[in-house]
């Protein structure tokens, strides 16, 4: 027997949750197949829940220090994974991924510079760059034969002009997960032009086919340049615990980066959180396998289910992330008009394409971190709304 649950299908309503409480909001109605925000539909790992649980027996939740064990647990977790070794003093605690990028942004570049995202792209890193009054330059990323790649001349020509890159490995929504060698060349143009890399690497504990993630700052001496983000937060499905862990190992820009988290008490953290990460990290593993595993078949019954029953709709196969990238540009309508449909006649939250830039328009992201059934049941409702092509 399987040693952990993903089949069972939890009801998230009135929990305050985003995915399940905002369709009114976002959507006009309340009773969709939830496959839009990334988070998944499924139980934390009772490793986690334990730990959080045991926590919970001691009646006192005061300002919190980060413990030795902590810090090591984020380490080791880096080191056995990813084969990186980080000190302990090149790690700042953030709330989140997306609050990092922008203080990235706020300490290592200046109002007015440019800097470069590869669309389409995570919607929070357009604002992180017009939030701030710094100018956005985006890197379009070719679709060639179902799979996304780096246009590199116009890579440099951009690099060329920015103070500033953010990558994003494994990258949301097109599900890439980036070859040593596309690292390589990315960092080489970024030395060359002197630019400063954010690799939000948020997605990496989720890849597929037997792939290893690589921090981008583990590769020649990109990490004199680089800042690093991790958290627990999509793989162990802790997004609302608000916990990441940004590695800078050039001690010039991990002070000012350091300097505006100490300014605004962004340092403090949640118990839960705390807790959480470090359970996540020391005993998680076993769980997170598994995870993988049933990630990996619902990706394959996906694609399997498109190229069957819709092959109308192009869907790019992830190489990591539960996030798969469907083109719905064969349609020829306009995107309020497939999100009528998809809401309307299918019942399904998806996320448009759109949300992550002009590139995107026509597509659907489809969240399938989800029990099996719920995935079936959203494509059957596909199937009966957009039947054989
Ligand atoms: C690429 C990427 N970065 C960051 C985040 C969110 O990170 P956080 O919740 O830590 O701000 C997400 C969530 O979907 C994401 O896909």
């Amino acid at each position: 027997m399987q040693k952990y649950d993903f089949d069972t299908i939890h009801n998230r309503k009135g929990t305050g949750c985003f995915k399940a409480d905002a369709q009114q909001m976002m959507y006009g109605r309340e009773d969709l197949l939830p496959l839009w925000v990334a988070d998944m539909e499924f139980a934390v790992a009772p490793e986690i829940q334990k730990a959080m649980a045991d926590r919970l027996r001691h009646p006192i939740f005061g300002y919190n220090l980060r413990l030795p064990a902590y810090y090591n647990s984020i380490i080791n977790w880096i080191s056995n994974r990813y084969s990186w070794e980080v000190k302990k003093e090149w790690i700042i605690n953030t709330p989140g991924i997306v609050t990092a990028i922008s203080i990235a942004v706020l300490t290592s570049t200046q109002p007015g510079d440019s800097i470069v995202i590869q669309t389409p792209v995570y919607d929070p890193f357009y604002e992180a760059v017009r939030s701030h009054g710094r100018n956005l330059l985006t890197n379009p990323l070719k679709l060639i034969n179902g799979k996304y790649e780096i246009d590199y001349a116009d890579l440099e020509q951009k690099l060329a002009q920015s103070t500033m890159f953010i990558l994003c490995s494994p990258h949301n929504p097109v599900g890439r997960v980036w070859t040593q060698e596309e690292l390589m060349q990315i960092g080489f143009l970024c030395r060359r032009y002197n630019v400063t890399v954010v690799s939000d690497e948020i997605h990496a504990d989720i890849v597929f086919d037997g792939r290893k993630h690589i921090p981008f700052a583990n590769l020649d001496d990109f990490a004199e340049f680089t800042i690093s983000c991790y958290s627990p937060g999509k793989s162990f499905n802790l997004a609302g615990l608000c916990t990441s862990a940004i590695v800078i190992p050039n001690q010039e820009i991990r002070q000012s980066f350091a300097d505006y988290v100490q300014s605004m008490h962004l340092f403090l953290g949640n118990t839960f959180g705390i807790i959480a990460l470090q359970a996540a990290y020391t005993k998680g593993e076993d769980w997170l396998k598994s995870l993988v595993k049933y990630l990996e078949t619902n990706r394959d019954w996906l694609i399997s289910f498109f190229a069957e029953n819709l092959p109308q709709f192009n869907i790019v196969k992830p190489e990591g992330t539960y996030l798969a990238w469907a083109d719905f540009r064969s349609l020829n309508i306009s995107d309020d008009e497939l999100m009528d449909i998809l809401v309307n006649q299918a019942g399904l939250a998806l996320s448009l394409g759109r949300t992550y830039g002009e590139e995107g328009k026509g597509f659907v992201r489809i969240n399938f971190a989800c029990p099996f059934s719920m995935l079936k049941q959203a494509c059957d409702r596909l199937k009966d709304t957009f039947g054989k092509g």
